[in-house]
């Protein structure tokens, strides 16, 4: 159901790649809520070819940049403001990506080229983000700047790897500069920490499937879908949220609030793994 909460505003989302990708859902809900937006990924995955069809339902234009390059960023914004017509409203940083997780390198034998990517595709890409667009004045007083993370930047799960230190820091960012951004020019800035989901990049992690149904059974509510990620990036996105900012929100049916639930006990005394999908 669509209330119109973003009618009128504009945005750029980052990260879509294919339907399954939280960032796909996202532009799809924010449209259905009345905002205009453009979409920006790598040229590599603009060349996969798929986000033409999101970019042909949602009547978005496509800027094709690299997130770690300040240039690229400089032009997404420039374009983002001629094609939708003024400031930006908001934005979602949905990256993320560790060469260490692709190439199977384990925590405790890192390569540190590698995680030197990963820091700076998965988290400095968000300061680099916000950097060119506070000097740009590129978004509207009142806007707001999310980025998608997980709880493994307060706990540990074993196979997240050096993802763990990306969304500490990304985390990190979004207190430190959303009190920049929020001052000087009311803009406030956050972060979603989402429920393991199906995506590429979720599929990277190691025993993904198993981290997956673990987190069903210890939630009161279950694991959250792409779908009601979506609707809360809505949310925040709108007006109802005005004066939220420099927060990490929680967005797992109750799981980084769980000790143990029986559920889980019971399923851990049984040994052995249902299908949840
Ligand atoms: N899937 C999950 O279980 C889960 C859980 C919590 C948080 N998240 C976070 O959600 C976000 C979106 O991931 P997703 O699960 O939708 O997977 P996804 O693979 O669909 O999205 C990741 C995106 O990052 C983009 N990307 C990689 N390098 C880039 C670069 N240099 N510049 C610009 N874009 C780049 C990819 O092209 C891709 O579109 C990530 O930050 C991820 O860590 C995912």
């Amino acid at each position: 159901m669509a209330y119109g909460l973003l009618k009128g505003k504009r945005g750029i989302i980052f990260g879509a790649l294919n339907e399954q990708s939280i960032a796909w859902k996202v532009a799809q809900r924010v449209v259905q809520e009345g905002a205009t937006i453009t979409l920006t990924n790598t040229p590599m995955a603009l060349r996969l070819g798929e986000l033409n069809a999101l970019a042909e339902e949602t009547g978005a234009k496509v800027i094709p940049a690299d997130a770690t390059s300040l240039e690229d960023l400089e032009k997404v914004f420039q374009e983002s403001m001629e094609a939708l017509g003024g400031k930006i409203d908001f934005v979602l940083h949905s990256i993320g990506m560790s060469p260490n997780v692709r190439k199977k390198r384990e925590y405790d034998d890192l390569d540190y080229g590698f995680l030197e990517k990963t820091l700076d595709i998965s988290a400095i890409s968000f300061h680099k983000m916000m950097q060119v667009a506070k000097k740009m004045d590129a978004v509207a007083e009142g806007g707001s700047i999310l980025a998608l993370t997980y709880v493994a930047a307060q706990r540990t799960f074993c196979g997240y790897n050096d993802m763990a230190d990306a969304k500490s820091l990304l985390e990190s960012i979004t207190r430190s500069f959303g009190h920049i951004y929020g001052r000087d020019k009311g803009v406030r800035v956050n972060t979603i920490s989402q429920s393991p989901t199906v995506t590429t990049a979720g599929s990277g992690v190691d025993g993904m499937y198993n981290l997956r149904h673990f987190a069903e059974k210890l939630s009161p509510l279950g694991n959250a879908n792409a779908d009601e990620c979506a609707d809360y990036c809505v949310l925040m996105f709108s007006d109802l949220s005005k004066k939220v900012t420099m927060q990490n929100l929680f967005h797992d049916g109750g799981f980084s609030s769980m000790g143990m639930s029986v559920a889980a006990m019971e399923q851990y005394v049984k040994g052995e793994l249902d299908n949840i999908d």
